[in-house]
C-alpha cells in the first residue's frame, strides 16, 4: 500500500475494505461505550475522589478540589465600571462592563479578542504577561469619556485564569502547572497575579486586579447574576473541561482558616485530571495522551474536551484508512499528520443530517483531498464522530451527576414536587456542538431518573468567565 496514492484496485477492494472498516468501527464503538450502569460507576468514582480531595491531607492525586476564596457569589447589586481579562485557551479576551446595580443589569459591555501567539504559550512568564498587560492597557485606552470609574484614575479588573492555581486569597494564587498546550515553566510555583500586576506596572497603567478566578468560577458567578439562586455548578466544555460548585464550607476539611460567614465556599475541582480504569479509553486516546505536552495527566479532559476531539477522530480514521482501506486504499498523507482535523470540523461532520452526508464529503475533500467517497464510507466517518461526541457528552454528564450527588441534589421526589438546580455552562464545544450537547443533556436526565427530586437545567452562560470575573472584581472591589 502506497501512502497518498490512489490504489489501482479501488473497485475490487472496496467490498472487502468496507467489511474491515466496519469491523474496526465495531471495535471502536465497543471500546468507547458508556452504558448507564457504567456512568453511575464513573460518577461514584468521581464522588469518591471529591471526598479525598477535600480531606485534610488533600488525599487525591486526581482532583485538586481547590478552595477559591469565593464565599459569596454576585448578588446582582454590583455597580460600576469593571474590566476583565480572560486567559484560558488559544484566545485571550479583554472586556469592559458597566454594571447597573440592579439584578442582572449590564448597562454596557465591550470586548476584544486576540489570538495568543503560539510561541508565547511555551515561552517565559514575562513575555506572556507583557503581551496580556499590553493588550489590556491599550483596551483601557479606548475607554469612552462618558464611562466613569468609581475609583478615580485606577481601573479594577477581574482575572479569569483557567489553569490550576492554588489560591492564597481571592486575588492571589500560585500556578500549580499548565494544561491545554501551555507550558510557561518559569511561571509555575509563583503568584500569577503578582506576575500580571508587575507587567501592568511596566505598561505604565494603573489597573488593579481585584479577583483571580478560574473560568468555571466566572461562569458560576455569571450564572447566579443572570439566572437564579439555584445555580450551584459552573462547568466548561471547551478547549479544556472543568467544573466548580458551591460546597458547604464545614465539609472542606483541608480549609485551615475560619469558616466563612456564608457557610459556603466555591470549590474548583479541576476535574479534567480525573482518571479511573472505568473510563472507556481507546487506542486513539492512548496515542493522543502520549503525544501531548502532559502525558499521563488530564485523562478526563483528553476524552471529553475540544482540544483533543479532532485528534482522536483523526487517529481512528487514519487507522481505518491504513488497515481497513477506508477510502478504497487511498491514505491521504495529511491524515497521518498531527492536528490536521480540528474539532469544529468534527462538529460539522457530526451535525450533518443530509441523507447523503454531503458535509462529511466536503470536509474529507477540503481537508484531506479525498475526492470521492461512497455513502458507506461517509457513514463510517460520521459514526466515528458520533461515537466520540456521545462518549464525551455522556461522560461529562456523569461528572455533573457526581457533583449533584455530593451536594445532595439527587434522589427521588417525595410528593411529586420537584425542586430546581441550575448548572451554568460555557465553552465552545458545549455552545457549538449540538449533538454533543444533546447527548449530555439526555444522559443527565437518564442518570437523574424520571422521578428525581430535582429538575436540573443546563444553561449556556455566554462569555461566562469574563463577565463573571468582572462581577467578582466588583463584589471584591478594593475601592468601594
Ligand atoms: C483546564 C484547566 C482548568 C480550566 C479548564 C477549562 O482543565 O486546567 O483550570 O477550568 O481547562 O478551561
Amino acid at each position: 500500500q502506497r501512502r497518498g496514492v490512489v490504489s489501482m484496485s479501488v473497485q475490487k477492494t472496496s467490498k472487502k475494505a468496507s467489511l474491515a472498516a466496519e469491523k474496526l468501527l465495531h471495535e471502536f464503538r465497543e471500546a468507547s461505550a458508556t452504558p448507564l450502569p457504567l456512568l453511575h460507576q464513573v460518577s461514584d468514582a468521581m464522588v469518591h475522589e471529591m471526598y479525598a480531595g477535600l480531606s485534610s491531607d488533600g488525599g487525591s492525586d486526581q482532583l485538586k478540589m481547590l478552595p477559591t476564596y469565593v464565599e459569596n457569589l454576585p448578588s446582582g447589586k454590583e455597580k460600576g465600571l469593571f474590566y476583565a481579562v480572560d486567559l484560558g485557551g488559544t484566545n485571550f479576551r479583554v472586556l469592559r462592563v458597566q454594571l447597573g446595580g440592579k439584578t442582572g443589569e449590564i448597562l454596557s459591555q465591550e470586548f476584544k479578542e486576540v489570538a495568543i501567539p503560539p510561541e508565547l504559550m511555551v515561552g517565559t512568564g514575562k513575555d506572556l504577561f507583557d503581551f496580556i498587560a499590553g493588550t489590556l492597557a491599550s483596551f483601557v485606552d479606548t475607554e469612552d469619556d462618558s464611562l466613569k470609574s468609581h475609583s478615580g484614575e485606577v481601573r479594577e479588573s477581574g482575572f479569569a485564569f483557567s489553569f490550576p492555581v492554588r489560591q492564597t486569597s481571592v486575588k492571589s494564587g500560585i500556578v500549580i502547572h499548565w494544561t491545554k498546550g501551555f507550558k510557561v515553566d518559569d511561571a509555575v510555583g509563583k503568584d500569577i497575579v503578582k506576575q500580571f500586576q508587575d507587567a501592568i506596572s511596566r505598561s505604565g497603567h494603573q489597573i488593579t486586579i481585584s479577583a483571580l478566578v478560574n473560568d468555571t468560577v466566572g461562569t458560576l458567578a455569571g450564572g447566579r447574576f443572570n439566572f437564579e439562586e439555584e445555580t450551584m455548578i459552573g462547568c466548561i466544555i471547551g478547549t479544556g473541561t472543568n467544573a466548580c460548585y458551591v460546597e458547604r464550607a464545614d465539609t472542606v476539611q483541608k480549609w485551615e482558616h475560619p469558616l466563612p460567614k456564608s457557610g459556603e465556599m466555591v470549590i474548583n475541582m479541576e476535574w479534567g485530571n480525573f482518571r479511573s480504569p472505568l473510563l472507556p479509553r481507546t487506542f486513539a486516546d492512548e496515542i493522543v495522551d502520549r503525544n501531548s505536552v502532559n502525558p499521563g495527566d488530564q485523562w478526563f479532559e483528553k476524552m471529553i474536551s475540544g482540544m483533543y476531539l479532532g485528534e482522536i477522530v483523526r487517529h481512528v480514521l487514519a487507522r481505518m484508512a491504513e488497515e481497513a482501506k477506508l477510502f478504497g486504499g487511498y491514505v491521504p498523507v495529511k491524515l497521518l499528520e498531527p492536528l490536521t482535523l480540528g474539532t469544529p470540523q468534527v462538529s460539522k461532520m457530526h451535525a450533518d443530517t443530509s441523507p447523503d452526508l454531503q458535509v462529511v464529503a466536503k470536509v474529507l475533500k477540503d481537508v484531506y483531498g479525498v475526492e470521492t467517497t461512497t455513502l458507506e464510507e461517509r457513514k463510517i466517518v460520521h459514526d466515528v464522530c458520533d461515537i466520540m461526541g456521545e462518549r464525551g457528552g455522556r461522560l461529562a454528564a456523569a461528572g455533573l451527576y457526581g457533583i449533584l450527588k455530593k451536594i445532595g441534589r439527587t434522589g427521588k421526589a417525595e410528593n411529586g414536587s420537584k425542586k430546581k438546580t441550575v448548572i451554568a455552562m460555557d465553552g465552545g464545544l458545549f455552545e457549538h456542538h449540538e449533538p454533543y450537547r444533546t447527548y449530555m443533556e439526555s444522559a443527565l436526565q437518564e442518570l437523574m431518573g424520571s422521578d428525581a427530586a430535582y429538575e436540573v437545567a443546563l444553561r449556556l452562560q455566554n462569555d461566562g468567565s469574563g463577565i463573571g470575573a468582572a462581577l467578582l472584581a466588583a463584589s471584591h472591589s478594593q475601592f468601594t
